[in-house]
């Protein structure tokens, strides 16, 4: 086998990452693979940084497109992130031939259709397993393990700073803003945090995953996304205490009207596994209809959790050198020719049950009036909730947890119990799912 050749943009956290696992695990790559991946140029604006990781082992440069444009390059890994220069360094790599690897998930979800079809055009690799969920093989599991099936649903906990952030307000009954502020003290977080908390880096995950659940393009301008910053620890403990965690998910769905594409934090019954995926880490579940839910769990992010995909895209594709696209796996799972552009179900067209908090006045018939506006609706009250009014006060807390409605239907049952007079303050919706078939 052709020893693979490897051009880096980007040393560092997961360039780093990647360089240390190929140059630690070397030997036993070259065992599974019978044969060599070499890393021989790396690109980053901080020369020194690059300098010192390769230990003046490598050529390196600041300029990226003198690896794109290197003809000894077979293949090309960005680790740079972002949707400009990378773009076209991308596009540039594939024009010149080459293999390329990605951890960028925001390029993909955004440009990922022109990125995939140039790639056919020229018959390259474009490989991605660490865009989604870092370490874990979330994209070989779909495209591959999976392929037998009718995928039905993937629902993910896929970002880690989200799941942090949750996790410490949950345990420690820390307020958003004081858990987001350590989360950053640590390196979790980024000093702007919002592409994590406000779920627009979970929304490209998603994208991507629904793309090859359901032989789709990538739909990103579609999904709906909310996230987590308006969430409350009161929430948090009521739901605990119903048996529910609240987690930020990335849901996609096959609904008969069309695709369910959504992030937005939801309660998951404490019983399921996924449920109990704390701090950083990250899982999946995928449903399928001969093989039933399956989850998959590991570290979302950092440097050798990423830098394992990376690798391990690079082995498949040095595997994969001279061979044809039809001996390969699709990109997306299907062939890009059989692709359907199935419509995105906007949000108020959603199923789901709901967990409602509301305040309202403690006197006789509030409860009455509140599930008469319900029953109107047809919606069906699962579990209820009510708290003694705090010591002095005349309103109390009143939780209510629905069975399956449309998110249309709820809203207007939530625009009726807000006009009732007796309810005090807005009420807080939050989708739940019971993830279990
Ligand atoms: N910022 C992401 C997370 C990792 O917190 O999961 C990279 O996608």
């Amino acid at each position: 086998m052709k020893e693979l050749k490897v051009g880096l943009l980007g040393i560092g956290t997961v360039g780093g990452g990647t360089y240390t696992v190929i140059t630690r695990n070397q030997a036993d790559i070259a065992r599974r693979l019978g044969g060599n991946i070499r890393i021989v140029q790396v690109a980053d604006r901080n020369l020194e940084l690059a300098k010192q990781v390769t230990g003046g082992q490598v050529a390196v440069t600041d300029d990226a497109f003198a690896v794109v444009n290197n003809p000894e390059i077979d293949v090309v890994v960005e680790l740079i992130g972002g949707y400009t220069v990378a773009k076209e360094l991308v596009l540039t790599a594939i024009a010149n031939g080459k293999h390329v690897v990605t951890a960028n998930k925001a390029l993909l979800a955004v440009h990922g259709n022109e990125i995939f079809k140039a790639a056919a055009d020229k018959g390259v690799i474009v490989a991605f397993e660490a865009a989604v969920a870092g370490g874990i093989p979330i994209i070989k599991a779909l495209r591959e393990g999976l392929s037998a099936n009718k995928i039905e649903w993937v629902a993910g906990i896929i970002n880690g700073t989200t799941n942090f952030i949750l996790t410490e307000m949950r345990d420690k009954g820390l307020a958003f803003a004081d858990v987001l502020k350590e989360a950053q003290r640590l390196g979790y977080a980024e000093a702007d945090p919002t592409f994590d908390v406000e779920g627009i880096d979970a929304a490209h995950k998603l994208t991507i995953m629904a793309s090859i659940a359901f032989g789709m393009p990538m739909q990103f301008e579609h999904a709906y996304t909310e996230g987590i910053t308006k969430l409350t620890i009161k929430d948090i403990q009521y739901a605990q205490e119903l048996g529910y965690r609240v987690k930020l998910l990335g849901i996609s769905k096959k609904a008969e009207a069309g695709v369910e594409l959504r992030v937005h934090p939801t309660l998951i019954p404490e019983k399921r596994l996924i449920a109990n995926v704390d701090g950083a880490m990250n899982a999946v579940v995928v449903k399928g209809d001969a093989v039933g839910p399956t989850l998959y769990y590991g570290a979302g992010a950092g440097a050798e959790p990423t830098a394992s995909a990376v690798v391990a895209d690079l082995v498949d594709i040095a595997r994969l050198q001279g061979t044809k696209a039809e001996q390969r796996v699709a990109y997306l799972g299907y062939q890009l020719d059989q692709q359907q552009v199935l419509p995105i179900l906007p949000i108020v067209e959603v199923h789901s049950a709901y967990y409602l908090r509301l305040r309202a006045s403690d006197k006789p018939g509030v409860m009455a009036d509140i599930t008469k506006v319900l029953a109107d609706l047809q919606i069906s009250i699962d579990a209820m909730l009510q708290k003694e009014p705090a010591e002095g006060e005349s309103e109390a807390d009143i939780v209510i947890l629905t069975h399956t409605t449309q998110e249309k239907i709820m809203d207007a049952a939530i625009a009726n119990i807000e006009a009732l007079p007796a309810i005090a303050a807005g009420v807080t919706k939050i989708r739940m799912e019971a993830l279990s078939r």
